[in-house]
């Protein structure tokens, strides 16, 4: 079980910037990758069709041998990461990349933090709720900014076009005396630096990948489930080919990546 390799999903590319904080904590493991690019984007979904998305997609990776599951979607995490453990409870773990950002803001001990996000995760008040149990004297304002997954899937990134839409949804009002932001999609730390400068540099930008591949290591750990086969070897899979994802996976993951469409809806 233990040289088995973890399974992560995304809607699409998101995920990879989860994937590659998880190679670089973890580099002796193996991951299995699926980038759901058919049903793209996941914010703008019910939780209904994001529940059954993920449930698909949770029994195709384990069907590849996931020894456990990290969910690297902030918008699955926040609609389907119950009705998963529920339902996968006897057969693996899963984690999701909600609570390990909460638990590591509770360390920070900010007066006030913004949080963005797609619909989905912003509607569901899922960061809200659990920033509130865990710090109480942490004031939370929220954006639902649900241009910047199809801006970044499309390859709008680091031009004038995504500086102005940046710039259009992080000059709000209420954002304007945060000490933190919370990147609460795993699509935008592939923006991090164009959302940083709105700030000029000034406040912590947080996202996912440290905190979600400390959890990681340490749940490894704990199980004895850490690969010490001395071999790795990374698989992706996307549910509608696109050269853009393989393009963004070769950034992330130097040399050839093995990429392959799998139909997984029938
Ligand atoms: N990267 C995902 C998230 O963290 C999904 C974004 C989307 O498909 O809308 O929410």
């Amino acid at each position: 079980m233990k040289n088995q390799p973890i399974g992560i999903f995304d809607s699409g590319v998101g995920g990879l910037t989860v994937a590659q904080s998880v190679k670089q904590v973890l580099p002796g493991e193996s991951l299995v990758y699926f980038g759901d690019t058919a049903h793209l984007p996941y914010g703008d979904k019910s939780a209904g069709a994001i529940q059954y998305y993920s449930r698909k997609i949770t029994g195709f990776l384990l069907d590849h041998g996931a020894k456990v599951i990290l969910i690297a979607c902030n918008s699955a995490s926040a609609s389907a990461f119950d009705v998963l453990k529920e339902e996968f409870r006897d057969r693996t773990a899963l984690i999701d990349v909600i609570d390990p950002v909460v638990d590591y803001l509770g360390t920070r001990n900010y007066s006030r933090v913004g949080i963005i996000g797609t619909k989905r995760t912003i509607e569901s008040g899922s960061y809200e709720n659990k920033i509130k149990v865990k710090s109480p004297g942490t004031e939370v304002v929220s954006l639902a900014t649900p241009l910047l997954v199809p801006m970044i899937e499309e390859g709008f990134v680091f031009d004038d076009i995504s500086n102005a839409i940046i710039r259009s949804y992080l000059s709000h009002a209420s954002f304007s005396d945060i000490q933190a932001l919370i990147l609460a999609c795993t699509h935008y730390p592939i923006i991090k630096n164009q959302i940083s400068k709105i700030f000029d540099f000034g406040i912590e930008i947080i996202d996912s990948g440290k905190p979600v591949s400390a959890i990681l290591k340490e749940y490894l750990e704990a199980n004895h489930l850490l690969n010490d086969s001395g071999k790795s070897d990374d698989r992706f899979f996307v549910s509608d080919y696109t050269p853009y994802f393989e393009k963004v996976a070769r950034m992330f993951f130097d040399g050839d990546i093995n990429l392959k469409k799998a139909d997984i809806w029938k």
